[in-house]
């Protein structure tokens, strides 16, 4: 067996390990239940070699989904668990009329990956007759999924979705938010008592701040207050933002759902018409030109949030820049490549609060790179696309199937394992897919 297949192979056990009969956990006692966005990845690393699992872990996730179509960004399926915080009984979610009785769930939402993963699914797997049922059966699911974010989340008809909690952009800490939710105002007392357990399995220095998390909570009360919709979160949080992320991936999702929804012969010309607002708004209103790449927009201050940081990139899959806005978010990638760091920090190396170690404050995620990857490629910007694949991969060589990555190559040089979790389930299957893929 070489390197190659060796690593591969090692990748397959991780998820064996974490498959939890039905759905695949991140990381034990770290994550033990099932995640939305992460569920998309691992459905896409099950699919090279156990394709009835990445179906069911797909079904798993869309038992958790709300009447009014939201996916939840966590799914309790065991209520015996007790190592994470917030668990089923902080989010109350049985008080919401839209949330399911079983399983129980959070009461947010996360990047919506899952129409552009069935594709790819379905494109490797179309002979197999099981995938085009598991498509008809999925595609209604995650069309409401998608109509939920723009009849909940779009109360400006801008096309452009808002979040109002760090969790919702996958990039809980991520400097951009320090001004934000800095700006926060509230009575820590008036906080219900909570105890984190993140820190009792992973290193308090990698993890958000305990100011953070109070921040988190805090926005979580906001959000069970008003039952987790409603337009009155809309008016009321202090935290309303336009993400690049969610909405570059919301847009690549519309894409591949208009694609299957044609292909099962539907008329898509909704999806279609939303999917064209979208991305002249993403254009116009998230672009920023003395930093050369998207940021995301304040809602609350009615300004953009002038950072520079990965959730820019991801536009790049969602075909969503012109020509000449892609290749300057090529050359910047390429510039903190050459100020020597791999490929890619979570955040702007240049800036001041870039922390290469905590969380997404600067470190280098799986996913991401899967997800630059494949707009990097999209783009033709070949060359840049094999750097990204190829950090990851020897990252994961050097350091093991870790949640995150140290960014400085300098630093790497003293490390032999990564950060956060290790045997983590996303790392796992985009090494599975990167590697299974030609470029
Ligand atoms: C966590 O618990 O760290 C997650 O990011 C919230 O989903």
């Amino acid at each position: 067996m070489d390197d190659q297949q060796r690593l591969i192979e090692e990748a397959k056990i991780i998820l064996e390990q974490n498959w939890q009969d039905g759905f695949t956990i991140p990381r034990a006692e770290l994550y033990p239940f099932q995640w939305n966005w992460d569920s998309g990845f691992v459905a896409l690393g099950w699919s090279h070699f156990k394709v009835e699992n990445a179906l069911r872990e797909l079904n798993s996730l869309f038992s958790g989904q709300w009447l009014n179509g939201m996916i939840p960004h966590i799914v309790f399926h065991s209520e015996n668990e007790t190592t994470y915080f917030p668990n089923h009984d902080f989010w109350k979610t049985d008080q919401c009329q839209s949330a399911p009785d079983s399983p129980k769930t959070s009461g947010i939402s996360q990047p919506p990956v899952h129409a552009f993963i069935l594709e790819r699914i379905y494109v490797k797997h179309q002979d197999n007759p099981e995938i085009l049922d598991a498509i008809q059966e999925l595609f209604p699911k995650i069309l409401r999924a998608h109509r939920w974010w723009y009849q909940h989340r779009d109360p400006l008809n801008e096309g452009l979705v808002y979040i109002y909690h760090p969790w919702e952009s996958g990039r809980d800490n991520s400097p951009m938010w320090d001004e934000a939710l800095g700006n926060i105002v509230f009575d820590r007392d008036q906080l219900p008592t909570y105890e984190r357990k993140d820190t009792a399995h992973t290193e308090a220095d990698m993890r958000p701040t305990k100011r953070d998390y109070d921040v988190y909570v805090y926005l979580l009360e906001v959000g069970k207050k008003y039952q987790y919709e409603g337009p009155e979160i809309f008016h009321v949080s202090p935290y309303v933002i336009q993400d690049t992320l969610i909405n570059a991936i919301l847009i690549k999702s519309n894409e591949s759902l208009i694609r299957i929804g044609k292909l099962l012969g539907y008329s898509m010309s909704d999806l279609e018409k939303w999917n064209r607002k979208s991305k002249v708004s993403f254009e116009e209103k998230l672009w920023n030109e003395e930093l050369g790449v998207y940021t995301c927009y304040n809602l609350r201050t009615n300004r953009q949030i002038a950072c520079r940081e990965i959730g820019a990139f991801t536009a790049l899959f969602a075909g969503i820049p012109s020509i000449d806005r892609a290749q300057k978010l090529m050359t910047l990638l390429h510039s903190w490549q050459e100020k020597g760091f791999s490929l890619c920090p979570s955040f702007d190396p240049g800036h001041g609060s870039f922390d290469s170690k905590r969380y997404w404050r600067g470190p280098i995620w799986p996913q991401m790179n899967w997800l630059i990857n494949q707009g990097l490629l999209r783009y033709g910007f070949d060359d840049l696309a094999t750097a990204v694949k190829q950090d990851l991969i020897r990252l994961v060589k050097q350091m093991g199937f870790y949640e995150y990555f140290e960014a400085n190559l300098i630093t790497q040089k003293g490390l032999d394992r990564g950060y956060g979790g290790s045997h983590f389930s996303w790392t796992a299957s985009t090494i599975i897919d990167l590697m299974k893929s030609e470029k």
